[in-house]
């Protein structure tokens, strides 16, 4: 594993490794023991679009693991003036130790890998979310105690995460059930591999989707970059909301997710999100355990 660049790139060996190195990297953290492996390291965190979550947890887990965290806004960097990203990611290779990138295009994200010596770990395209699915299938095990055998609902946009969701979670022998409105429907390239996989289904009726899950999760129906599509995209995913019907119809245990930011009264009601806080703020805690882990089996 050279890079972290979508979650078709991992096999479900170096997921699993992954997941075990986060829980043990959490274990430290909550029992103070110091984990230093990336001292004197630095990594470089592009970002072309807003974040909390992915900002925070990088630059704290990088200092909690002994390096240091230089936030880099493409609007101050020349890249945000044309200059190409081959040589963005020559120059970066020469200073850095690592560069964590969130922007629009995923072959952005591959064409600084391409042309790096050094890892590049992907925070988010328009199409995946890989940081985030390894948290999520973290927090998931921890409240399930496994992952193999159990059936994962997610209702929404076809969108990033919908696609690294589907791909991470038949990796590890999950079942997969989609519920996408008709014209969002995910990538070419996370349909083609779940074809593989007789425990994948892709419906349009979330009471069919939801049924018997172990783990419901939804996303905000437009994400960043979509947002002139507001007001169309309410209309269509009318219908397509976690709310106390679709929980009746899960396992009685059912864990609900959320990558944040929620939209509560859209993609999710106030009552499930907060009667689901708990999971879904470990979910956001996990990002820093996951990444930590991530970072450490890459940089190293
Ligand atoms: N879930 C997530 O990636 O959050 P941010 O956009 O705040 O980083
Ligand atoms: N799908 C959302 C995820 C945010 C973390 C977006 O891309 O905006």
């Amino acid at each position: 594993m050279k890079h972290l660049l979508k979650m078709l790139d991992l096999t479900t060996e170096e997921i699993t490794e992954i997941l075990n190195l986060a829980d043990q990297l959490k274990y430290e953290q909550k029992h103070g023991i110091p984990h230093k492996s990336l001292s004197g390291k630095t990594l470089g965190m592009i970002f072309e679009k807003a974040s909390t979550r992915t900002r925070v947890s990088f630059e704290t887990g990088m200092y909690q693991l002994g390096g240091y965290a230089l936030f880099l806004s493409s609007k101050e960097l020349q890249i945000g003036r044309g200059e190409p990203i081959e040589d963005t990611a020559r120059v970066l290779s020469r200073y850095l130790d690592g560069i964590m990138i969130r922007t629009f295009n995923q072959s952005d994200v591959e064409t600084l890998a391409r042309h790096s010596s050094i890892p590049v770990i992907n925070g988010l395209t328009d199409v995946s979310h890989p940081c985030q699915v390894l948290a999520d299938l973290m927090t998931i095990r921890e409240y399930k105690n496994k992952l193999e055998g159990l059936k994962l609902c997610f209702i929404g946009d076809g969108g990033n995460m919908a696609n690294s969701l589907t791909i991470g979670c038949l990796k590890v022998g999950m079942k997969v059930s989609l519920c996408i409105p008709e014209g969002y429907d995910p990538d070419k390239e996370a349909l083609k591999f779940a074809k593989n996989f007789s425990d994948f289904e892709l419906v349009r009726e979330p009471r069919k989707a939801a049924e018997n899950a172990d783990v419901l999760v939804t996303d905000v129906w437009a994400s960043m970059g979509k947002e002139s599509e507001t007001e169309k995209r309410r209309k269509d995913f009318a219908g397509y909301q976690v709310n106390d019907e679709i929980i009746a119809l899960a396992k009685p245990d059912v864990m609900v997710l959320h990558c944040l930011p929620a939209h509560k009264g859209e993609e999710i009601t106030e009552k499930v999100f907060e009667e689901h806080a708990d999971a879904i703020f470990d979910e956001s805690e996990n990002r820093l355990h996951a990444q930590k882990a991530v970072m450490v089996k890459l940089m190293e």
